[in-house]
């Protein structure tokens, strides 16, 4: 199986954690669009989603699915049961990172708005240690520098996402070289610093499931 038959596993394989007549969350990325792709074949079973990004957004709708404002659905008090979303990397305690497209803080507003935190993946996103992929942060444009120097001083080598604005107007600086042996304590610290709108390590709040799809089948944790 190739990369893209794997995520379209994962993806498939979410749609048995969904609740029937609930909204759904979703996230963002190649692998959630497979996702969208199988949530249209069964549109009638939910009751909308909310969607972490403008071209999410666009692909619900074009497949028939309703995109509810988040804003609408709290007010409500209306469930979001399970969130739906894939990763860049994923560690065993399923702690992750995410912001690959770009779209982390939506991301992690719709999942803490949510219930279950289901991560879909391939193999090859899961890592003993985070921080291999560059860690995406998204800043407010005039902090560019101040970010950027900072995340130096933690030994990381930020570079600006070219050509990149997000969904918020704001800019990523994608951070390699960063050692992250103690995620929850990263993404406090960088989240503190002003002009830091999100950081893309999901630690604080990992996934509650990830399944994870290999050549021989799904294997679901924990
Ligand atoms: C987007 C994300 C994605 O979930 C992450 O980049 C994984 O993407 P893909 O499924 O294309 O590998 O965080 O902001």
């Amino acid at each position: 199986m190739n990369q893209d038959e794997l995520k379209r596993a994962a993806a498939r394989a979410a749609l048995d954690e969904l609740v029937d007549g609930a909204i759904v969350g979703v996230g963002s990325g190649s692998t959630v669009n497979f996702f969208i792709d199988y949530l249209g074949e069964r549109r009638e079973r939910i009751a909308g989603a909310v969607s972490s990004s403008e071209k999410s957004s666009a692909r619900l709708r074009e497949r028939g699915i309703e995109v509810l404002e988040l804003n609408d659905v709290v007010a409500a008090g209306r469930p979001i049961p399970v969130y739906v979303d894939g990763a860049d990397e994923i560690d065993t305690g399923l702690r992750m990172i995410k912001g690959g497209g770009g779209a982390l803080t939506r991301e992690k507003i719709v999942a803490a708005a949510s219930g279950c935190f289901v991560c879909i993946v391939d193999a090859s996103k899961l890592v003993e240690r985070l921080g291999a992929f560059p860690l995406p942060v998204e800043v407010i444009p005039m902090a560019r520098e101040l970010v950027a120097s900072r995340l130096r001083e933690l030994g990381g080598r930020p570079v600006e996402r070219a050509g990149f604005v997000t969904d918020n107007g704001n800019l990523i600086l994608d951070v390699a070289g960063l050692g992250i042996d103690d995620p929850v304590a990263m993404e406090t610290r960088i989240n503190q610093w002003p002009g830091v709108v999100t950081v893309g390590l999901f630690a604080s709040r990992p996934a509650d499931v990830v399944l994870i799809a290999k050549p021989d089948g799904i294997e679901r944790r924990p």
